[in-house]
């Protein structure tokens, strides 16, 4: 090999071997540069005789764009080799899950309402709704809460500054009781004067979902809550029949055999006698304690009456259930608050 092929590749290595095109023009000036070894065998030519100097000045052009094609060879390599790393950083992993707007869900509460519905439904209930913002004469009156009655202030009640035809001020509705009301005297205006007939009137049964209103607020109270009110009104239906009712209910809710439910007394205006209703699982997280779950008793005779019902044919009975009571109980929610929070890592559980 003469000196001239041994230096075609010594370049060739040194461009081989340069990582990035800064270290590439590096080994470039070592043969091509002002200094580089081909630029001082050219200059030695000015020493030779003019035959010598023509054969050997052909050799060294002949090695000089030899190099400089290796060169080209080896920038190609090195801008090809850029681009694809780049192309790789850019990358998109056309895989990865997009950015979706989310699945929503239905509230612990609004499940619990929808089931305790459905349950009702299929004991022959209708489910009837009503205005939150009532009158007193709803909200307390019609359900034998005399005016200036100490029972009035059971509720710590927010009322609206607006007044109704009466003068009185309208109330945000502390409990759904006035649904009662509503429901039972619709109902006895719907079958007016068809008694004769000989047909009896219908059963009134029906409950009345939706959110409720007191001055409360602590980890079991929430100025904001939701009661099913439930009216059942016969010819002769008994505490017997509420007992019956409460417990399908709570067998369907909680899909439970293994529990007892208990009347204990207690007062509400609208109804005599009156008693809470307690239910009490027997295994479960929950095992062994009474929970109140709901307030009850038979109804008022004062109250039927105010239905434009008459007492002495119209008995039975009403209740008032804490539907986030069942909800928490039945999802093991110890804090009412998380309920009306808003907070997704607390409602994406129900999804
Ligand atoms: N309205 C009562 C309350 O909010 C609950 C209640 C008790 C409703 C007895 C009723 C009933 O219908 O009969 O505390």
């Amino acid at each position: 090999m003469n000196d001239l092929d041994s230096l075609v590749q010594q370049a060739r290595a040194a461009f081989d071997a340069a990582p990035t095109a800064a270290e590439l023009e590096n080994a470039k000036a070592r043969f091509l540069g002002k200094s580089g070894s081909l630029t001082e065998l050219l200059k030695g030519l000015a020493a030779l005789a003019p035959e010598a100097k023509k054969a050997r000045g052909a050799e060294i052009n002949k090695a000089k764009q030899q190099v400089e094609a290796l060169l080209g060879a080896a920038r190609e390599r090195l801008a090809q080799a850029e681009l694809e790393a780049q192309l790789r950083a850019e990358a998109l992993d056309v895989t990865l899950p997009g950015r979706t707007r989310g699945t929503g869900g239905l509230h612990p509460v609004s499940r619990t309402i929808e089931r305790i519905e459905a349950i009702f439904s299929s004991m022959g209930f209708e489910v009837a709704e009503g205005p939150e913002i009532e009158t007193d004469w709803m909200s307390f009156t019609a359900l034998n809460n005399p005016e200036n009655h100490p029972a009035r202030s059971m509720q710590d009640t927010f009322y609206v500054e607006l007044k109704d035809a009466s003068g009185r001020w309208l109330n945000l509705r502390p409990h759904t009781s006035p649904m009662q009301v509503r429901y039972a005297r619709a109902h006895a205006a719907r079958h007016a004067g068809k008694t004769e007939s000989g047909q009896p009137m219908p059963e009134v049964r029906v409950i009345a979902p939706g959110r409720v209103y007191r001055v409360d607020s602590d980890a079991t109270h929430s100025p904001m809550f939701h009661q099913i009110e439930g009216l059942w009104l016969g010819e002769n239906v008994s505490f017997k029949d509420l007992k019956v009712t409460f417990a399908s209910l709570v067998r369907e809710f909680f899909e439970t055999e293994d529990f007892d439910v208990r009347f204990r007394p207690s007062f509400f205006p609208f109804t005599e006698p009156s008693a809470e209703i307690d239910i009490r699982f027997g295994s479960g997280p929950l095992a062994g304690r009474w929970l109140e779950v709901a307030g009850s008793g038979q109804v008022h005779p004062t109250v039927v009456r105010n239905f434009g019902l008459d007492p002495e044919q119209h008995i039975g009975f009403a209740f008032g259930i804490g539907a986030d009571r069942f909800a928490m109980l039945r999802y093991g929610i110890d804090d009412l608050r998380l309920m009306f929070d808003g907070d997704l890592r607390f409602l994406a559980q129900f999804r």
